[in-house]
């Protein structure tokens, strides 16, 4: 998934793309690249890396052009090399393109373009773009037509922007986000509103199959076929899209240490009705749960926690699965969607699996407005602000306490979670990071790390081993403690590494005797628990916490931790690592 940015103003654009891809660089990190028109020509520059660097030594941000478009990669088709970058050029270089998503039949239509004698320089996808336009511009030298008969060639899942060497822009929206900003001194399109933020905070979403055509003398909007699309204009907040660092030297720091207070933002924000959420899920013969990575491990604490306290059993089932799972929806039914950015491909092709059969959608998202919101019957916002480490982990504890909060409301016994008192033990967990930064200085070089969990612990061994496989890239994996001696036993000896999650609850006794076993193969064993035994070799202390029932908000902070410190040992960027995006929009 990559991020594309255009921008058309009274004056140079070049550095509000910089700025506008700096913003977005979360949502691909391979390359960079920007193109200008200036008297009637496409001035182009890209390379492999990072904005920043890609900028210094390119001087990006000092490009001049009125008109122009950016891009950065998260390589699909293609190796990680500086032809395969974007903005990519039609062959007699009067357009050139950005893209994000996969045109699934470029091969075919690369080949036809091919025997119209056009010879393509990389091994992208996104090629055929340009040259497609490139050749149905020369067929009716009319914009608008040549947008028309192209989109109708591409399969697949895109939004792309098209610079034309006469300084006009042109932007299509199929599936893949696209936003365009109005700004009083100029437009703006790109793949998420942290691209213009700075600009403007009045935008457009482009609905599904909609292009607009943007110049000098402003902009259209129309239908894939052609006709005029109706469009609303909207007011965004600033605030709920702020992308500082606020002092901490990485983004996922910041976000692991804002926990405190955004659980509390959360379960406390009015803007949340939570009360039909509760009825709708009170009133629904089934309820299936759905997400992606992080998102997915908390459909599975959901699946512990509901029956504890309600009637509810929930099914939780993988987005990328829901394909191969789609027998077991019943009609009439509720699928809840749980995703950060509302924008993972997997998420939203489930909804329209769901929808197809017959259920009701309602989800819980952070990135309010984005294509999961708009396409539910109704969400509940996180409200824990913008999340840009690739890696979740605000929105971790931000999505599990929306169910708490859900289970306060639906349970017969009235229960009552305190959250300020976990608010207040993150906290001190947090103070205790020295700990486990010390070791992460022994894990480092670890080759396999096991986390084990019972109960409602599990899901929590799942994602802990998430965040350490995200950031150091060691081969981590999580465990259901009882199911080791079925099989997984079998890896230990005296190079592992294992974490016992193993607070004092009905887990704990059951928990001891299989640490004995992990021991007795010559495993290390780090113990995460309100309690210290003498088999652990690393004691990860967290606070008491009662009910037990919420040790999954807390527990999961020192996993957060360790693998942010455990990146920083090995020389890695906790922010971009490799290989990942914040959230995908391919499936
Ligand atoms: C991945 C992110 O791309 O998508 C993960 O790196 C995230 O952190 C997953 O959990 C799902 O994303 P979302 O936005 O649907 O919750």
């Amino acid at each position: 998934m990559c991020s594309i940015i255009g921008c058309i103003a009274n004056s140079d654009v070049s550095e509000t793309l910089v700025k506008g891809l700096k913003r977005m660089e979360y949502r691909g990190y391979d390359s960079v690249g920007i193109a200008t028109s200036l008297d009637s020509k496409i001035l182009l520059k890209k390379e492999v890396g990072r904005v920043n660097v890609v900028n210094s030594n390119l001087k990006l941000d000092t490009m001049p052009g009125h008109v122009g478009i950016g891009h950065t990669r998260w390589a699909t088709h293609g190796q990680v090399n500086k032809i395969n970058a974007h903005p990519h050029l039609c062959s007699d270089n009067s357009i050139a393109v950005v893209h994000n998503g996969i045109i699934e039949n470029y091969w075919e239509l690369r080949k036809d373009l091919e025997k119209e004698g056009i010879v393509f320089k990389s091994e992208t996808d996104t090629e055929v773009i340009p040259n497609l336009l490139g050749s149905f511009f020369k067929q009716t030298g009319n914009i608008k037509e040549m947008l028309m008969k192209t989109v109708t060639k591409l399969k697949g899942q895109y939004s792309f922007i098209a610079l034309l060497k006469d300084g006009s822009l042109i932007a299509a929206r199929f599936h893949e986000p696209l936003i365009m900003g109005l700004g009083n001194k100029g437009y703006f399109v790109s793949s998420d509103v942290l691209g213009f933020i700075e600009k403007t905070d009045y935008v457009i979403y482009l609905e599904n199959e909609q292009f607009v055509i943007i110049d000098g003398k402003g902009y259209k909007i129309y239908n894939f076929d052609g006709g005029l699309a109706r469009y609303k204009i909207n007011k965004i907040s600033k605030q709920s899209n702020d992308v500082n660092k606020n002092g901490y030297e990485h983004f996922t720091r910041k976000e692991i240490f804002e926990q405190p207070s955004t659980i509390l933002d959360t379960v406390n924000n009015s803007n949340n009705d939570w009360e039909t959420f509760a009825e709708i899920m009170q009133n629904s013969p089934n309820v299936y749960i759905t997400g992606s990575g992080t998102s997915y491990n908390i459909a599975l604490v959901a699946k512990y926690l509901f029956p504890m306290y309600t009637t509810i059993s929930p099914e939780s089932i993988m987005s990328s699965e829901m394909n191969y799972s789609k027998d077991r929806l019943r009609k009439n039914s509720l699928l809840i969607t749980i995703s950060q950015s509302g924008e993972s491909a997997d998420v939203l092709e489930a909804v329209s699996i769901a929808k197809e059969k017959g259920l009701n959608v309602i989800s819980i998202v952070n990135s309010l407005a984005s294509s999961l919101e708009r396409e539910s019957d109704a969400s509940l916002g996180l409200y824990c602000g913008t999340e840009i480490g690739v890696a979740a982990t605000k929105s971790f504890t931000s999505q599990l306490s929306v169910f708490y909060k859900i289970i306060e409301l639906i349970s017969k016994q009235h229960i009552k979670f305190d959250f300020k008192t976990v608010s207040k033990l993150i906290s001190e967990i947090l103070d205790n990071e020295p700990t486990i930064m010390n070791i992460a200085k022994e894990i480092k070089n670890a080759s396999d790390i096991y986390i084990l969990g019972r109960g409602i612990h599990y899901p929590i061994a799942k994602e802990g081993a998430l965040k350490i496989k995200e950031l150091s890239y060691i081969h981590a994996e999580g465990f259901a403690t009882g199911e080791l001696k079925h099989g997984p036993l079998a890896l230990m000896d005296k190079s592992s590494y294992v974490i016992a999650i193993n607070p004092e609850d009905n887990t704990y006794q059951d928990n001891l005797s299989n640490i004995q076993e992990v021991k007795a193969r010559g495993a290390k064993i780090i113990g995460l628990s309100n309690k210290h035994h003498d088999l652990y070799d690393h004691w990860i202390k967290i606070p008491h916490l009662e009910p037990s029932i919420l040790y999954p908000l807390i527990e999961i902070i020192p996993f957060q931790l360790l693998a942010y410190h455990t990146s920083l040992e090995i020389g890695a960027d906790p922010d971009y690592p490799r290989n990942l995006a914040k959230c995908v929009t391919v499936k």
